[in-house]
């Protein structure tokens, strides 16, 4: 029997949400997982904050607080923000859980015991006037396969290669400034380099990963895998056992936290992890490709436990907003909370949704495209059409109907078109099937408009609402993983619980629709002097 546990890449606890994380990750991650869903599949979507890594002692610095009064802020933060958007996890969990810690120290000790970790001495960088050691993002200095300055030790921003602090050019302490000293210590490695062969099989013969990515992965592949520093001088992060000093680098212990997220959920577990017949897919944005195709599925291999592998690691390119990155500190920013305080969550999903093809390429938001999407394509498109659906059978019949005749051509229209539907939805392919239900909409306009309802009367007529309720009840079942807020809100007006993607083969009659409860448009116009507004706010944050 198949069975899915899907993961969205965990997001780091030291910041709010912006409009890009959605993009690639969380908004894919959450329509797939409710279109399996609708269709009865045994599914758990689990999910987690990020709660370790120099990022976050360096914010805490910043701030006057400790790590954890931070975390224990934006887990709190994201969980509520995630639920406002409709994320349906089944768990949503921290990575510095108990849960989280037994895993990664028993991840380590397979690990050691079967010859793939091994102790080395390193040569580090350390700040004598901070008095510590300067992993990852405590330095900063110029990139040595780029040249491109004000990278952090973890990684280039530029050209996207995973670096070493120690082979920065002019390093310098992110805190004080001060060049740094070199000092040796003891560190733990993982010798991903013993993967190399058994990885690119893998990938090479894995028919649901995306061709270009497979490209740059397998070329990473065969310019060498270098082994892999786990461990960290750190106060913060997950104890390495039998060594005082150090703590597990913060991507060590990240994917354990997608495990260790089921664990707290359901004592059954295994079975989503070791089953042979389980699928596990990762929502993920490009720039943790290295991570999830590579460091992540060596590590399940090293253990020998018999986790599979992931069946599947959807990737997607980077927002950006009008033409530039997201900027905290620039003030070139839209937070997701500051978006939901004028916007409905599924007004974001749908955008976002629509410039989001499955490649890897990125994408801008701009202010005048989305009122544009959302008034054209979702208010003048889906909810003209069920708004006046569900109106014109309201005022025609103020009893319960038999609706009983569907018309023939379009309910075969409508079979057809979901087919082809949830092959794309199986395929990652969700801008693609939203296209797709968005034509469904305009053929259903037009059977509408061209059959004049409302000159009728008798049996033709209720043939004709009938079948126009079918196709009004039909695109609220497939734009349900898409915008399932307005979705329930039109089951609701139709007086039914919720409704399934068997659903779609069914007469209102048999699907238990009797009569339109309450009629009112499910979306609103969006109101250009708003947009207007807000482009002007964005530019004048700009610093
Ligand atoms: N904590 C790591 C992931 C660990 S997974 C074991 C991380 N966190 S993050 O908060 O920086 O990013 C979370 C997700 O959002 C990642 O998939 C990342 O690719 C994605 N995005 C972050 N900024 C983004 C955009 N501007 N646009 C699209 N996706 C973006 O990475
Ligand atoms: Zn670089």
């Amino acid at each position: 029997m198949v069975r899915y546990l899907i993961t969205a890449a965990l997001p780091y606890a030291n910041g709010p949400l912006h409009l890009g994380h959605l993009r690639s990750t969380y908004l894919p991650a959450d329509i797939y997982t409710r279109f399996l869903r609708m269709n009865g599949e045994d599914v758990l979507f689990v999910c987690a904050t990020d709660e370790h890594g120099t990022p976050i002692v360096v914010n805490a610095e910043k701030a006057g607080k400790t790590p954890k009064e931070i975390v224990d802020y934006y887990h709190k933060y994201d969980k509520e923000l995630f639920e406002r958007l409709g994320f349906s996890f089944d768990s949503f969990h921290r990575t510095s859980s108990e849960e989280n810690a037994r895993m990664t120290q028993h991840f380590f000790k397979r690990m050691k015991e079967n010859g793939f970790v091994e102790e080395r001495s390193v040569e580090q960088l350390y700040c004598e006037k901070c008095g510590r050691a300067l992993p990852d993002r405590l330095v900063i200095g110029a990139c040595p396969h780029c040249n491109a300055g004000n990278q952090y030790g973890d990684q280039c921003e530029k050209c996207g290669h995973v670096l070493k602090g120690s082979s920065l050019i002019n390093p310098q302490c992110s805190a004080c400034g001060s060049k740094p000293a070199i000092k040796t210590s003891r560190h733990y490695f993982f010798a991903l380099h013993k993967f190399s062969g058994k990885l690119k099989e893998w990938i090479e013969k894995n028919e649901a990963f995306q061709k270009e990515v497979k490209n740059y992965v397998i070329n990473w592949i065969e310019s060498g895998l270098h082994d892999w520093d786990i461990t960290r001088n750190l106060d913060w992060g997950i104890k390495v056992p039998g060594a005082e000093n150090l703590v597990f680098y913060v991507w060590f212990d990240a994917p354990i936290g997608y495990i260790s997220s089921t664990v707290a959920r359901t004592k059954e577990w295994e079975k989503y992890w070791k089953d042979e017949g389980s699928r596990v897919v990762h929502f993920i944005g490009k720039d943790i490709s290295y991570h999830h195709y590579l460091f992540w599925p060596a590590m399940l291999m090293s253990v020998e436990e018999g986790f599979v592998l992931p069946h599947a690691i959807p990737v997607r390119g980077y927002l950006n907003l009008e033409g530039k990155k997201f900027s905290k500190s620039r003030g070139w920013y839209v937070s997701v909370e500051e978006f939901l305080s004028m916007f409905p969550a599924d007004y974001l999903r749908f955008y976002e949704t629509m410039i989001t093809p499955y490649t890897t390429a990125d994408a801008d938001f701009y202010w005048k495209d989305f009122m544009s999407r959302i008034n054209n394509e979702l208010v003048a498109n889906v909810g003209n059409f069920m708004y006046r659906t569900l109106s014109l059978i309201k005022r025609s019949y103020d009893v319960p109907m038999n609706f009983g005749h569907v018309d023939e051509n379009i309910m075969k229209r409508v079979k057809e078109r979901s087919d082809e539907i949830s092959g794309k939805m199986h395929a990652f392919q969700l801008k693609e099937s939203l296209d797709s239900i968005l034509a469904l909409s305009s053929e259903l306009n037009a059977y509408l408009s061209a059959n004049e309802p409302w000159k009728k009367d008798g049996e033709e007529k209720l043939r004709i609402l009938s079948t126009a309720l079918y196709g009004a009840y039909s695109l609220s079942i497939m734009l349900y993983p898409f915008i399932p807020h307005a979705s329930e809100e039109i089951w609701k007006q139709l007086g039914v619980r919720k409704l399934m993607w068997k659903d779609l083969c069914k007469t209102p009659k048999e699907a238990g629709i009797k009569e339109v409860v309450e009629v009112k448009p499910i979306f609103s116009k969006i109101d250009s002097k708003l947009i207007e507004q807000l482009e002007i706010k964005l530019r004048k944050g700009q610093i």
